[in-house]
């Protein structure tokens, strides 16, 4: 009988990459994907370790499998992702009954080492850097089962050389490593020609793409400036026939230039949203933090931005209660994020990742109240512009692409603006995600828009797959 599977992914895009990659090469191994735990002979858990937490609710997710693994024979356990690259032989040791542990270097690996499993019992597999193999470095190079299919995630670049302070990405991920230049536009000519017409590029520092590929040309005696090549990049993907709409994610402030901004404004399929990581508006809390920028030079480039990109959206990332952030820090951020005026954002508590460098400045950790109290400030300015940035989409209309029926309400649909803003909409006729559509917007909520279908602009040509269970 064909063995059945269940990715669960925890964390961020990379992640739900590294997940289709893994579902792609159990499929290629004769498996198929189960519809729930019930049904399935093997779990996946596909794990991050950015932030609090994480480690408690593996460690307790895995002992609680311990009876979904007892009530049938054959029934296997997989933990990929980051807190694998992290805990490596701890993960067996804590819960001996999870089957394969694998990293983040060795996604390629994980049909293999369910096999060994299988015939050799349990088994750990970590490797401490990405292994120079095509197949093996870039997710996108393995074989996917995409989620949904008009959309498509490819990977630019892995790893991140940077030392953000609180950061354990660099330590789980390994260096900076950019993707061969035509091999991306290959894989999203390939993904266009079936039918895919939104792509994300996906990278820990996506605008310093391409800089170690020409080090490497240079070291190697050629003749080539040692520059960034990610506004080439977005350009000439942002042109590939059948492509609608590009994103990407995510920026590092330090490295933006205008070259990117204008790339961003000048190729019409690049889409006006940034996603733009400020993690604190302190100049001296970004300092300990290794950022590279103030809070000066974050609002001179966005304003860049704004001016180049008409209509731009802006969501970014802070952190509240770095060690050592005092109130008049904490002011700072609230003052920068009210300037930027942002239309979303996540906000997070600190959370100390045991190896960083901000795990260790214990005397210096804020007061769990204290950062209660400030996370709390912090919602209240960001909300007050999202909700203001919101209203005033209300009367426009908008090109949105159909992602699907609202979870809540059946004859509701939910698509995306260019803009990367959830529109709900009653609809007459069911519409196959991935059919892009005008509506008119009529409502403004903080974290969705409400709209009206106005017409139908291009009806979508992919093949329908499967989702893969997301967890957060
Ligand atoms: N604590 C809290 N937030 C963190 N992030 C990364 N590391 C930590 C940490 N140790 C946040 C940053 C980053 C986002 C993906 O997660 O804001 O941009
Ligand atoms: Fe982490 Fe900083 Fe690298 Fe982003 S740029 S992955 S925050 S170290």
């Amino acid at each position: 009988m064909t063995r059945k599977y269940v990715v669960r992914t925890y964390g961020c895009q990379m992640n739900e990459h590294d997940s289709e990659r893994i579902a792609g090469l159990f499929d290629a191994d004769g498996m198929d994907q189960a519809d729930s735990e019930d049904d399935a002979d093997v779990i996946v858990l596909n794990t991050c370790c950015i932030r609090e937490n994480a480690d408690n609710k593996l460690y307790g997710h895995l002992w609680r499998l311990k009876d979904w693994k007892d009530e049938k024979d054959g029934r296997q356990i997989v933990v990929s992702g980051c807190m694998a690259q992290k805990d490596k032989d701890t993960v067996q040791a804590k819960v001996p009954h999870v089957d394969v542990v694998l990293g983040t270097h060795n996604v390629h690996r994980a049909a293999e080492l369910l096999d060994h499993a299988t015939t050799h019992g349990p088994i750990t597999e970590i490797l401490n850097e990405a292994v120079i193999d095509d197949h093996a470095l870039f997710p996108s190079a393995l074989p996917a089962r995409r989620s949904t299919s008009f959309n498509a995630w490819v990977t630019i670049q892995i790893g991140c050389d940077n030392n953000c302070a609180f950061c354990i990405v660099p330590a789980v991920r390994g260096r900076e490593i950019s993707r061969p230049f035509d091999e991306i536009l290959d894989e999203v000519r390939e993904l266009a020609s079936q039918g895919v017409t939104e792509v994300t590029l996906l990278g820990q520092n996506v605008n310093s793409y391409g800089r170690d590929l020409n080090l490497e040309l240079r070291r190697s005696g050629e003749d080539v400036r040692v520059t960034t090549m990610f506004a080439d990049l977005l350009a000439q993907v942002g042109a590939i026939d059948g492509i609608r709409r590009v994103r990407y994610t995510s920026p590092h402030p330090k490295d933006m230039r205008s070259d990117v901004l204008l790339a961003m404004a000048s190729t019409p399929s690049v889409c006006e949203h940034l996603h733009y990581p400020l993690q604190s508006g302190s100049d001296r809390v970004l300092a300990l933090m290794h950022r590279g920028y103030t809070g000066e030079r974050y609002l001179s480039r966005l304003a860049e931005a704004r001016a180049m990109i008409d209509d731009l959206a802006v969501t970014t990332d802070i952190i509240v209660g770095f060690p050592g952030e005092t109130e008049d820090d904490f002011v700072r951020t609230l003052e920068v994020a009210a300037e930027a005026d942002f239309d979303s954002a996540y906000t997070f508590i600190y959370s100390p990742r045991e190896g960083t460098e901000a795990a260790g400045m214990v005397e210096h950790f804020v007061d769990p109240a204290v950062i209660a109290d400030r996370f709390e400030r912090l919602r209240t300015v960001v909300e007050h512009s999202a909700v203001i940035k919101h209203q005033a989409r209300v009367g426009r209309r908008e090109e949105i692409i159909v992602e699907g029926a609202s979870r809540r309400n059946e004859g509701v649909l939910t698509g995306r603006t260019r803009q990367n803003k959830l529109v709900h909409f009653p609809h007459k006729e069911m519409l196959r995600p991935g059919t892009y559509a005008y509506v008119d917007i009529t409502y403004a909520a903080p974290h969705f828009l409400k709209g009206e279908l106005v017409e139908i602009t291009h009806v979508p040509t992919h093949k329908v797959r499967v989702p893969l269970l997301s967890v957060s």
